[in-house]
């Protein structure tokens, strides 16, 4: 078989699979599974021309696979796993939020702020007075940051539209980006963001209309369903509603569940069979049991919880006690989240949710991935798999997490295919 791309030189590979394990495609529960990096040293990745990968070995065995025509990239010596899967993001959006902070930092809270039309609505009104091209230009330039974090596939979706036409140019947005720049997007459906403040509407219309939008925006490209259940906002039997219609339609389905209060969010994620349930900093000992038991990725949201100041997601408990499958995600959006530095949110996983380095690493490859369906496309390096990689000037994880806040990326391939170096 040729041999079209050599990745070498590798000093430290973490596969997040062995050798051992034939099917790689599912999530890693508990502590000790999530630890398993697979890892070799001194390692290098052989790669065909279809973008897979055909061999992971000693940089001996695979050099001897290379003839005249093999194209050689040298990894420096450094760290290398597979590319980052952020799985849950507002990728498309408006405006900016910055002088919401101040009103933060003097008591208001990020529910008081959306109470009084702003917050999520304030990105309604700025996201639909934008255009498809101011929209498609400034969710290009966040995808472009994404990736020179070694972000290889993120999710992304629609909320800031609260009618049909804003939550489609939404979708429609993330879809033509997924074929115009590396990153593979996965998008999903999210009227149930916030009740639109538009005259004449009334809560009950609008969970109505929620479930109307759902053909029109599987069409437009939706292949997940998602709902903000929190107190103030939708609550659990609307939720159930639109996700009910959404699951009966085909879509796959997420929840923004019990970020600031413990509604049950996480029981109705179990009970609807969902892909994940995210944030999550309220859930109930009762509800991340049931998600366990029910094959639902927990995701937690580390950049958020710190930029609005409240204690992160116990990820500690779930791991070691209920051995949920825990991902990461950077959750970026102008309100709750405005960055799209996923190294920042690898950090933040490891300072604030109190995981270590092969934890951090597992959330943010291979249990993102199976966070939007993806377990047997991306998040694993693997013999037959697409090759996503990233490499790194550094010399072992720990130390791309410690050193945080600053970019280490030396090189990042999707599909076999160098698209970012530095
Ligand atoms: O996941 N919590 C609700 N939705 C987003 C924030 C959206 C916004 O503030 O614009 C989140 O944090
Ligand atoms: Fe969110």
């Amino acid at each position: 078989m040729a041999v079209k791309t050599i990745i070498d030189h590798i000093g430290l590979l973490w596969t997040m699979t062995d050798a051992r394990e034939t099917d790689a495609n599912s999530p890693r529960q508990g502590r000790e599974a999530m630890r398993e990096v697979g890892a070799f040293e001194n390692a290098a990745i052989a790669i065909d021309e279809h973008g897979r990968i055909i061999e992971i070995g000693s940089r001996k065995s695979v050099g001897e696979m290379a003839d005249g025509q093999t194209t050689w990239i040298d990894a420096g010596g450094g760290f290398a796993c597979p590319g980052f899967v952020d799985p849950h993001t507002h990728l498309v959006f408006g405006g900016s939020r910055e002088h919401e902070l101040p009103m933060r930092l003097a008591g208001s809270t990020y529910l008081d702020i959306l109470q009084a039309g702003g917050g999520i609505l304030r990105t309604v009104k700025d996201t639909r007075e934008a255009s498809f091209e101011e929209l498609y230009q400034k969710a290009l330039s966040s995808l472009a940051r994404m990736l020179s974090f070694g972000v290889t596939t993120v999710e992304a979706k629609s909320g800031y539209g609260l009618e049909l036409a804003t939550e489609k140019k939404q979708i429609e947005v993330a879809n033509a980006l997924s074929k115009a720049q590396p990153i593979d997007l996965a998008l999903t459906a999210l009227p149930a963001h916030a009740l639109p403040k538009d005259a004449g509407i009334s809560r009950e219309d609008y969970v109505k209309s929620c479930i109307e939008w759902l053909p029109a925006l599987k069409e437009a490209g939706a292949e997940f369903a998602d709902a903000f259940v929190e107190k103030g906002v939708f609550t659990i039997e609307e939720g159930r509603r639109i996700l009910t219609a959404a699951r009966e339609l085909g879509y796959g389905l997420k929840l923004h569940a019990d970020e600031m209060e413990s509604l049950g969010g996480a029981e109705l994620a179990a009970q609807l069979g969902a892909v994940s349930a995210d944030h999550l900093l309220a859930a109930s000992d009762e509800g991340l049991l049931q998600m366990a038991a029910n094959g639902v990725v927990a995701v937690c949201l580390p950049a958020t919880s710190f930029y609005l100041q409240k204690a992160a997601a116990r990820a500690r408990f779930m791991i070691d006690e209920v051995n949920l499958a825990v991902a990461i995600a950077s959750d970026f959006n102008p309100g709750s989240a405005p960055s799209e530095n996923f190294a920042l949110t690898m950090s933040l996983a490891l300072l604030t949710l109190k995981m270590i380095p092969e934890e951090v690493f597992m959330a943010a490859t291979r249990n993102s991935a199976n966070a939007i369906s993806r377990g047997s496309r991306a998040g694993v390096i693997a013999k037959g798999r697409p090759a996503d990689v990233v490499w790194f000037h550094a010399p072992n994880p720990a130390y791309v997490l410690t050193r945080f806040g600053i970019p280490h990326v030396a090189g990042v391939m999707k599909d076999g295919i160098p698209v970012y170096r530095t």
